[in-house]
């Protein structure tokens, strides 16, 4: 990170830190080993598949706390800060961190946000 750029990092770290917690979300690569010997036809995919699952779980999770009025966003500091993370918690080597959620109360509504026609993004055949 340029030093230059930094202060608005440190802005928004701040805000997390004043934040409730953080979900961290990780994807076990012993697994993803495992499953890439043992089918080596689709060797390339699980990696691509376990983030997909990693995707699917941050999204549920990320609902269930706007459910339960709670506010979140998806922040992605890794793999800058990896290391530090596994050695802070002593968490497996093998654990490949995703995702970082920061979340706690709501301070303000988010702001309006345009979306492009969903007739650009969606293809109905019949
Ligand atoms: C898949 C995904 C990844 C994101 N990664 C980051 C990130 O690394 N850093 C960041 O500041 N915001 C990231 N965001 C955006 C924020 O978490 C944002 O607060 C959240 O998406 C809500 O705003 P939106 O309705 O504009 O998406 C990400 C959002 C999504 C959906």
């Amino acid at each position: 990170m340029p030093t230059e750029q930094f202060e608005g990092t440190a802005q928004k770290m701040a805000a997390f830190k004043a934040g409730a917690g953080t979900v961290l979300f990780f994807e076990d690569q012993t697994v993803v080993e495992k499953l890439q010997a043992n089918f080596a036809a689709y060797a390339d995919n699980f990696p691509i598949w376990s983030n997909q699952s990693s995707g699917m779980l941050q999204h549920v999770v990320w609902t269930a706390l706007a459910e339960a009025g709670v506010g979140a966003s998806l922040q992605h500091y890794n793999p800058l800060i990896d290391e530090e993370v596994k050695s802070t918690w002593e968490l497996p080597a093998k654990w490949k961190l995703i995702a970082q959620m920061p979340f706690g109360g709501i301070v303000t509504a988010p702001g309006e946000k345009e979306f492009q026609p969903v007739e650009d993004r969606v293809r109905v055949f019949k």
